[in-house]
This record gives structure tokens, sequence and C-alpha cells, in this order.
């Protein structure tokens, strides 16, 4: 059945149709997770908020067609993307593979104050590739996705630090990417200082759009316009249950997280992470 990508069109974000193939898939990402965590190969740094949160960035050992070892990627599911995002991907990147554990988020030594209550009160909410830079945290685009995949692994449930996104707000962004980087030549877009106005477009979708919480059954892949503001919510740990990933090492605690492998696959023109539909 080809995709039904009007959600994604409307709101930002759409479930994908999915086979077997998947779900095999998933059981095998699962597994090389665990050998790598067995082996302790893992950088202590991915470990963020009080380590209830590993952020995993490229973590998984795929190949550039999203394959792990002999299992494929689901054909159905990679064939759907491909006819509508066509040849100008330019490869499939190595998944992040971010966990949560009960209690995110914590504040960490080194997060600010504002920071931290951001996080809290607004899901540390951001569009991918806008990157923060310094003391000042000036942003610039430096990734330009055409998409973010999220293939949820296991404990995706509401009350688990689910993603969180605003609904229409690909558009708001889409929008002001276009005015600002007009007759901007491609090697110049990632140098402009977009901060402030980032910033005002954030606060501009706060006031316009619905927060919706992704809720995945059956660990049903979804996947997100490249504009689209979201965040991750949090985790509240349960009374008289004090959660402590730190001491009991993550390995143990692996099958207590909130698992979800992230795609994000960047385009070969910067053009088109501004203008594609
Ligand atoms: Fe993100």
């Amino acid at each position: 059945m080809n995709q039904d990508w009007s959600n994604l069109k409307k709101n930002g974000w759409i479930f994908l149709n999915t086979d077997h193939i998947h779900y095999e898939w998933i059981v095998e990402a699962q597994k090389k997770l665990e050998t790598k965590f067995h082996q302790k190969l893992f950088d202590h740094k991915d470990l963020r908020c009080g380590s209830t949160w590993f952020v995993g960035t490229n973590f998984l050992d795929n190949s550039s067609n999203g394959n792990i070892g002999t299992k494929l990627m689901s054909r159905k599911i990679f064939n759907n993307i491909s006819k509508k995002f066509g040849n100008n991907i330019k490869y499939w990147d190595k998944g992040q593979v971010s966990i949560c554990w009960p209690g995110y988020p914590r504040k960490d030594d080194k997060e600010t104050i504002k920071s931290f209550n951001f996080r809290i009160k607004r899901f540390a909410s951001h569009i991918d590739g806008i990157i923060p830079f310094g003391k000042k945290k000036r942003r610039f685009a430096k990734e330009f996705h055409a998409f973010i995949l999220g293939f949820p692994l296991q404990n995706n449930c509401l009350e688990s630090a689910p993603l969180v996104l605003w609904e229409g707000s690909h558009k708001i962004f889409r929008n002001f990417f276009k005015e600002i980087y007009e007759g901007i030549t491609s090697d110049k877009i990632s140098s402009i200082d977009i901060t402030e106005l980032y910033s005002e477009c954030r606060k501009k979708v706060f006031k316009n759009c619905e927060v919706k919480k992704i809720t995945p059954r059956f660990k049903q892949p979804y996947l997100l316009d490249r504009h689209v503001l979201h965040g991750i919510d949090a985790w509240p740990e349960k009374k008289n249950v004090k959660y402590n990933p730190k001491n009991n090492m993550l390995l143990n605690n692996l099958s207590n997280g909130r698992i979800i492998i992230y795609f994000r696959p960047v385009f070969f023109n910067p053009h088109d992470w501004i203008n594609m539909e």
C-alpha cells in the first residue's frame, strides 16, 4: 500500500506503513545495541541530564542504506520514503539511539538553570540541524536533513519521555527559513547567524500551535517534517521509587529505558532543505 502523506503535510508528522521485515530489523537492532553496551562501546559523554538520557548520536552500526548486517531495512518503508524524497538524499546516516530513563530530565552540573527550565517547560524544543555555538549559543543552520525518521524500540508510552512536537510548526518555520535565506547561495547559508530570529519564530509557534505527544502503538515507525519544532517530554519517577542509572550502570537498566532510533539523512543541496514541500 502506498503511503498516505497527508498528515505530514498538514501537521508535520505521520505514522508509516510497515511490514514484518521492519520488526525483524528492530529485533536485530536491539541485539546489536545490547552487545555494544555489554562491550562498553559507548561514550560516557553521551549520558546527559544526570544520566537519565543517553543521546547516542550515530551509535547504531547500520550501512548507508539502513541495513544492519544481513538484516535489510524494511523495503516498504525505504521505498515509500524514496518515492517521496527521490534522489535528493546523500546517504542513510548511522542511527541515533536515544534512550531515556525514569526521572528524565535531571539537572546536569553543566546545564544552566535557564536551559534546564526550558527543558522542563518547553521540552528543550528545537529544530534539528540548527546548532548553537559558543557560550552565547549563537545559532546557525549546519545540517540539512531531509526528514526525521523514528523507530520506537521499547517502552514508548505516554508517561515515558515521549517525543513532543508542535503540530503545524513546520509551516511557520519553513516560511521563516524561506524568508531569511532568500537569494543566499548554498555555500553562505550555514554562516548566517539566525539566533534572534529563530527564537522569535519559536515563540510564534508556542503561541499558535498545539502540542502533540507521539505515542506509537505496536512500535509503529513515524516520520517528522524536518522543520517541525520538537523535543522530549519528562518521565516522572514513581513515588518512593528512586532510580539511579549511574550507580547500577547503563547496561543493567537498558530494559527499563525508553528507546527510539532516529535517522536523519541529509540533502545534497541546502536549498532543498529550505524549499522542498
Ligand atoms: Fe531533535
